[in-house]
């Protein structure tokens, strides 16, 4: 692949973003154009002001007027350079925010198959700073590239109109400007490559090791780690002198190549000046001034352009792997129509088939039917399928054969907001936003009402242990609720589940150990949260068990007996090897 050539159809699909902003884009570009004309018309009316009012006529009054006009032209040229940028920047950034906004929502859709298989890492990269390359399209790609592109053939034409072999002495280090472009332009490129690198092993380094840091203190790892971090960090400082040095050494060689041209421009002056009048000589100096400026404005596009070029090519190859996530509707998880269901119907499992990846089947052929009102436990070994039930019965995966219905309809068919607006589900792990407790709860839900959520945290117990934290439900919990304990955050998963009234609720039993008292909180909770409700709890716990209307026994993904806990015993099954092996928490 020649790595030169832009891709035409991505920048295209590109610039359908900004579409919205056709009038921003318009406004923009209109400057952009007047810049790069009256830029290198500046010389020019200088160059003419010295050659009029200066050599010829000395004329004090019309020099004054041309001065000021002058610095009128500076005036505006300094007003459009501002409005420009401002409103390249303003069409890039709304071009990225709704860029952003259509991929979180496609991400977010995604069925979870995806996220298994996808580094959060990865996602992050793409929905932040990737999109942050794509700015630069907009900004100093397309508006700073076209300004430069143009104001380069306009001072060229100037200069030779003004004067054709002047132009061709000034013109001669422009070749070796070129070649150092190139050679620069290479130099920088790996050398940012390489920065890029070991940002993304420092940032990765630092951010896993906090927050494995309980780990990390744990084994008393802090010596060998901290040795590690220091070379990493070496590391990255080296990556970051290589580019600087490699910055560092270009513009020199820039502003070297620049006097040269101004070197030529005098030695063409010398060398014309030789048998002249005074007067003759006088006559050349407006030209020596306009392409003194000239110059300048000639070495600072051909310098950038490269290094906006590339800027454009990164920004459009990031474009591309964003395109290709949105592009991505296989991983989008269908969903059905039904918004009229009636949820207090029993769940009926038909056949149930399900694996996570080819070929080997988690869930074999699960046939179960939950009574309405009712609740069931879900008992087994670890790794036998409990937790996958849940993710099948609240479509996070869509289960491979078989049906699961509730009454008469498919859950296939009901429409997946629907679905889990009735359907409460408490996960084994409990996630929480750095967010105050109320919208943790919530989970920014506005509908619900200060009062609903003390009502909620009152039956399910929380409330006294909410009300005395620093600033009660307003308090902050910090990154995943560290700040609280696991008691107190199942409790906060439980209020959740409670606030929203769901007919059905699936409740995932945290494995992880509590205090005594917390988990007195936590009997009492289940028992309220499943009151009236259709509920299957996975349970690890003898209390719950016991309170069941039913037992599911599990194993490798096949349910082995169902019944109450003291038919079980009798049965003289899995269930009483599991009882007997105490793997349940007592009650
Ligand atoms: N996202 C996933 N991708 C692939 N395999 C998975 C995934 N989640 C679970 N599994 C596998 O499916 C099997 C059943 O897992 P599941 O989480 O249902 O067990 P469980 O009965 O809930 O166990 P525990 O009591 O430890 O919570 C396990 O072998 C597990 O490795
Ligand atoms: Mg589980």
């Amino acid at each position: 692949m020649n790595k030169k050539k832009l891709d035409y159809t991505l920048f295209k699909r590109l610039l359908m973003y900004a579409k919205p902003y056709k009038k921003v884009f318009v406004f923009a570009a209109f400057c952009v154009l007047l810049l790069s004309f009256l830029s290198p018309l500046r010389p020019y009316l200088i160059g003419k002001m010295v050659d009029n009012y200066i050599v010829n006529t000395q004329n004090k009054e019309l020099l004054l007027h041309w001065s000021i006009g002058i610095i009128g032209l500076l005036f505006i040229e300094g007003i459009l350079q501002f409005v420009s940028s401002y409103f390249s920047n303003l069409l890039a950034q709304s071009v990225i925010r709704d860029i952003r906004k259509k991929l979180f929502s496609h991400v977010v859709s995604f069925r979870m198959k995806y996220f298994d298989k996808t580094p959060i890492g990865a996602l992050v990269t793409r929905v932040v700073s990737d999109l942050e390359a794509i700015t630069q399209v907009f900004s100093s790609g397309i508006m700073e590239m076209s300004r430069d592109l143009i104001s380069l053939l306009v001072v060229l034409s100037l200069m030779f109109y003004t004067n054709w072999e002047l132009s061709l002495m000034t013109l001669i280090p422009i070749p070796l400007l070129i070649f150092a472009t190139r050679i620069f332009a290479r130099a920088m490129k790996s050398a940012f490559q390489l920065e890029r690198k070991q940002v993304t092993k420092l940032n990765t380094f630092v951010q896993e090791h906090l927050t494995g840091m309980s780990i990390v203190q744990l084994f008393n790892k802090n010596k060998e780690e901290y040795s590690k971090f220091v070379e990493i960090n070496n590391g990255h400082r080296k990556a970051h002198i290589n580019a600087v040095w490699a910055n560092s050494i270009f513009f020199p060689v820039v502003e070297i190549l620049s006097s040269l041209s101004i070197a030529f421009l005098l030695v063409w002056g010398a060398l014309n000046a030789g048998g002249k009048t005074n007067v003759e000589i006088q006559a050349m100096y407006g030209q020596i001034i306009a392409f003194t400026l000239w110059i300048y404005q000639l070495y600072r596009p051909i310098r950038q352009l490269a290094d906006k070029f590339n800027v454009l090519q990164r920004g459009i190859v990031r474009a591309e792997r964003i395109f290709e996530i949105m592009d991505r509707n296989d991983h989008r998880q269908e969903s059905g129509k039904n918004e009229r269901v009636d949820f207090r119907k029993d769940i009926s499992f038909d056949k149930v088939s399900f694996s996570y990846t080819e070929n080997t089947d988690v869930l074999k052929q699960i046939n179960l039917k939950i009574d309405t009102g009712k609740m069931i436990a879900i008992v087994g070994a670890t790794g036998s399928g409990k937790s996958t039930i849940v993710n099948v019965l609240g479509r996070f995966y869509e289960h491979q054969s078989g049906t699961i219905k509730i009454g008469e309809v498919d859950i296939k068919e009901i429409k997946l907001a629907h679905l889990r607006d009735n359907i409460a589900i408490v996960l084994q792990d409990i996630f929480l936003f750095s967010d105050t407790i109320h919208n943790n709860i919530t989970l920014g839900d506005e509908r619900i009402s200060r009062e609903e959520v003390i009502k909620a945290s009152k039956a399910v117990g929380a409330h006294d242990f909410i009300t005395q934290l620093p600033n009660g439900y307003d308090y902050s919990i910090g990154e995943r609720g560290s700040v609280l304990s696991v008691g107190q955050r199942q409790l906060l998963a439980f209020i959740r589940a409670y606030v929203y009234d769901p007919q059905i609720l699936i409740l995932d039993e945290a494995t992880s150990s509590v205090d005594t008292e917390s988990e007195m909180l936590i009997q009492e909770a289940t028992i309220n949260l499943t009151k009236g409700r259709t509920s299957v709890v996975i349970a690890h716990r003898l209390s719950t068990i016991q309170k069941a209307d039913q037992i599911v026994v599990m194993d490798k993904g096949e349910i082995l007996e169902i019944g109450t806990h003291n038919e079980l015993l009798l049965k003289n099954g899995k269930y009483k090897t599991l009882y007997e092996k105490q793997i349940f928490k007592p009650a």
